[in-house]
């Protein structure tokens, strides 16, 4: 196992029932560590350019929508495996379907309101926090 980094995102509905604290430390809990994070609010473009990948989805409209209606919190998040062991915290994209214990589970409202957002491989959290962060931003 190596040491790794990951791209993690609270959400707006997060942000919006004043949340972030619980679910950092989940994250931590969870053997993951902090070593960048800022709160922004992304514009339309911005949002568009981070979710490039799902352009053709039926949802894509609706997610940058809503990544866009009000304050996230990005964070680079540094463990033993940092995307699988982030995805399992987070668990499945649909709160219904997460497991027990997991953010997700716990806070998520729906399938797109669900809180978070984390890398889903190595390839492209590396992406996603190039587009996010300066590396002088991110302190381990
Ligand atoms: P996806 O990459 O499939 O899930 P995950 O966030 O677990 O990696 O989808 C990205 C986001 O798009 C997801 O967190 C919420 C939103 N989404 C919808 O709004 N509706 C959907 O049917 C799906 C699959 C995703």
């Amino acid at each position: 196992m190596a040491t790794e980094r990951t791209l993690s995102i609270i959400k707006p509905d997060a942000t919006e029932r004043n949340i972030t604290g619980k679910i950092i430390a989940m994250l931590e809990e969870g053997g993951l560590r902090v070593v960048a994070q800022k709160r922004v609010r992304w514009s339309r473009e911005q949002a568009e350019k981070f979710y490039e990948v799902h352009k053709d989805r039926p949802f894509y409209n609706d997610l940058v929508t809503f990544m866009t209606s009000g304050p996230i919190v990005l964070q680079v998040l540094e463990g033993e495996d940092a995307v699988a062991r982030n995805r399992e915290i987070m668990g499945a994209t649909n709160p219904a379907e997460a497991g027990p214990g997991t953010i997700r589970a716990e806070f998520g409202e729906n399938i797109e309101r669900n809180s978070v957002h984390g890398s889903d491989s190595p390839e492209n959290a590396q992406k996603e926090i190039a587009l996010c962060f300066d590396e002088s931003e991110i302190v381990g």
